[in-house]
């Protein structure tokens, strides 16, 4: 089984969910992962992936071991295939933050073992099942809560519309002409959301998408590999901030960031560090939900 998109969640989602909330109130023996071990493959940067991960291993009695591509003989032009049906020989599940999904899908088509999307440019799927444990720890039954995305149709977002479609939440995104999430995955969410009953809708105006929000959910304008398009991206996306004044049409609203953030750009430090903020919750739940994940792969 591998945890390519939020998709592959389905039919665990609830399991996931419990295990976790076990595993946060202190339920780990810490010798479940013994003598298991997780590759990390990291082709671009990493602070929360890549820590929670690797401590979720070591306090699940298990091993995690970092890879960096320029390292790796995939770096000198080994190939994605032979790649994983060696590791696969060695370890018990590959985790990979690449740049090209479609390269995590080769990895995985060529493994025999679980492979675990850490982020590619289409979607961040461990990220939005840990925020979607934190909005169901701060508020229950997650199906009929309104989510509201604002900025960038990225990754992040896909994931957390797929997921509010399986979740039967009403998810609604406002992004700039141009940047709204791609089709194929607003697509794939419309279907989800007519079996789940959820709601999804793209806008371009962030006060429209936020109105009534129980959260509201921002992400870098300018995610990494994106770089060259930084100028451009400053100056279309200014009106997607997420300040006080935005959040004056959401007064109940949590919010959130999968954070790195860049303070001044997509939040304000108000909005940010203000009582409404649960980033840090976000942050810590990574580590509970991400040994959830592994205990259903390899336990
Ligand atoms: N949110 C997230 O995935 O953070 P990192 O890039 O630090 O792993
Ligand atoms: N959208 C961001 C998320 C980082 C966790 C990026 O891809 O850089």
């Amino acid at each position: 089984m591998h945890i390519l998109s939020f998709t592959d969640f389905e039919g665990m989602v609830e399991e996931l969910f419990e295990l976790a909330e076990r595993l946060k109130a202190g339920g780990a023996k810490g010798d479940e992962l013994r003598n298991r071990s997780l590759a990390m493959i990291f082709e671009k940067a990493s602070t929360r992936t890549r820590v929670s991960f690797e401590v979720a291993m070591t306090q699940l009695g298990g091993h995690a071991i970092y890879l960096s591509p320029r390292e790796m003989q995939m770096g000198r032009g080994e190939s994605i295939a032979d790649t994983a049906r060696t590791l696969s020989r060695y370890v018990d599940a590959v985790l990979i933050r690449a740049r090209r999904h479609e390269d995590v899908e080769e990895f995985a088509r060529h493994a025999e073992v679980p492979v675990i999307n850490g982020l590619t440019e289409l979607e961040h799927p461990c990220q939005a099942l840990s925020d979607f444990f934190t909005m169901r720890e701060l508020r229950g039954e997650l199906s009929g809560l309104k989510l509201a995305y604002v900025g960038d149709g990225n990754n992040v977002c896909h994931s957390l519309m797929l997921g509010s479609a399986m979740l039967g939440m009403r998810f609604s995104c406002a992004s700039p002409e141009g940047y709204e999430p791609r089709q194929e995955v607003v697509r794939k969410a419309l279907e989800l959301a007519e079996r789940s009953g959820a709601s999804i809708e793209v806008l371009h105006s962030p006060e429209q998408a936020v109105e009534g929000a129980d959260f509201v959910y921002t992400d870098v304008w300018v995610s990494m590999g994106q770089e060259d398009e930084e100028q451009e991206r400053l100056r279309r996306f200014r009106s997607f901030q997420l300040n006080s004044e935005l959040l004056r049409h959401a007064p109940e609203a949590k919010v959130m960031h999968c954070l790195p953030a860049k303070r001044g750009l997509e939040i304000t430090d108000e909005v940010m560090d203000g009582s409404a903020s649960v980033v840090w919750q976000q942050a810590e739940n990574r580590l509970h939900v991400q040994k959830a994940i592994l205990l259903k792969l390899l336990a």
